[in-house]
């Protein structure tokens, strides 16, 4: 018999520190007018704890949806492109965080598209019988790789994660067909260069952070519409079929554009980006999660989403949820309190930036 992948369990954790555009704006040249005009972005959290805590916080929620105990999983899969070290991974410490014995544990950078790529990986490997709970998590900590000096990209991004729990089910649901792809001819229209050809010896405080917004956009909107249509394909189904449109949330023009493209009217398009910017994997779990607390998805809903992301990765999914919409037991993880602002922790790498920027120029 056809195995499934339910999605059983959701779950997010949003650090508490607010930065509002008008923040951005005391020391960036911008302006709120500017970012919610371009962006649809009214403020993004800023995290005063590392990625694996904030994907700790969002996995014990997700269990606790699910109703699961730790030692349960077998599985655990963190989508993140900011992990804490690049040695051991995220996933190992969310392991050791939860109590999860008896899972494997591995990290997946697909950059923005990392969820979905993850759920891909981890539908299939619930579908050979390899696997039979798995913990799916998307976690960033962006605000910590980002040139606090360049408008053009700081405005853009957030801190955050989200977390799924899939389980293996005789129904039809879950991620019931899926297509990812790479653009890799756009390899260089996002990048960063930290990572082992990092010149660390020769460090001089820029961590260069390379973007080109709208050849981003123009691929992404391509490549997303593309993938859609691949599952569309893969299913029979149409946009008719469809209950919502949950993508992933880089620029609200740019999903505008992508629903119209796709033929999904605005009301079924769930919309987030103007909370928290863009979280990278976090972005997808994260608005799922939303989507389900506040009654947007119903039982047995079919659903549609799309990502993009640094390498130029792309991906679409058609998802059926389950029958279940409340939690088993309530969200109540969160982080340890902190007394510190936005500002507080963003000015300072600001202006060791902008120093280091003055330097380099001289
Ligand atoms: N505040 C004020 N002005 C700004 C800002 C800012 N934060 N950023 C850029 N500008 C200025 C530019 O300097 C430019 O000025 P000029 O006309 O005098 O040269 C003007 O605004 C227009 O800039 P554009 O780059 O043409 O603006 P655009 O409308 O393309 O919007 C944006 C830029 C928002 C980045 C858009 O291209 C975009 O959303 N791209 C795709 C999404 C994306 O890249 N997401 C992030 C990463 S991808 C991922 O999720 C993995």
């Amino acid at each position: 018999m056809k195995k499934y992948a339910e999605i059983t369990g959701w779950g997010k954790c949003l650090p508490p520190a607010v930065m509002t555009n008008d923040d951005l704006a005391t020391f960036l040249d911008t302006s709120d007018e500017w970012i919610v005009t371009r962006t649809g972005i009214s403020e993004r959290r800023v995290s005063h704890v590392g990625t694996s805590k904030l994907a700790t916080v969002a996995a014990q929620n997700a269990l606790a949806a699910a109703g699961l105990d730790a030692e349960e999983i077998d599985l655990i899969i963190v989508g993140t492109c900011t992990p804490d070290e690049v040695i051991p991974n995220v996933a190992s410490a969310v392991q050791q965080n939860i109590g999860a014995p008896n899972a494997a544990a591995f990290d997946l950078n697909a950059a923005c598209s990392s969820f979905l790529y993850a759920m891909h990986v981890a539908t299939q490997a619930i579908q050979t019988g390899a696997h039979k709970k798995v913990l799916l998590i998307g976690a960033e900590r962006l605000t910590r790789i980002l040139d606090w000096t360049k408008r053009e990209s700081a405005v853009l991004f957030g801190d955050g994660a989200g977390a799924m729990v899939l389980e293996a089910s005789d129904e039809e649901v879950g991620l019931l067909a899926s297509h990812i792809s790479c653009d890799a001819d756009a390899r260089d229209v996002l990048s960063l260069d930290f990572g082992l050809s990092f010149d660390r010896f020769g460090f001089d405080g820029i961590m260069q952070f390379d973007f080109v917004g709208q050849e981003i956009f123009k691929r992404a909107v391509k490549g997303m519409n593309a993938a859609v249509e691949k599952v569309f394909e893969q299913t029979g189904l149409s946009t008719e079929d469809v209950d919502a449109l949950i993508p992933h949330q880089a620029n609200k023009r740019l999903i505008d554009y992508l629903a119209k493209l796709c033929k999904v009217p605005s009301e079924k398009t769930v919309i987030n980006i103007q909370n928290y910017g863009n979280t990278s994997s976090a972005t997808l779990p994260i608005a799922f999660c939303e989507a389900v607390e506040n009654g947007t998805v119903k039982p047995g809903d079919t659903i549609v989403s799309a990502v993009f992301g640094g390498g130029l990765t792309c991906g679409a999914g058609l998802i059926r949820w389950g029958q279940r919409v409340t939690p088993v037991n309530p969200p109540t993880f969160e982080l340890e309190p902190s007394e510190l602002s936005a500002l507080d922790m963003i000015v300072p790498m600001h202006e060791k930036t902008a120093a280091a920027w003055a330097k380099r120029e001289k």
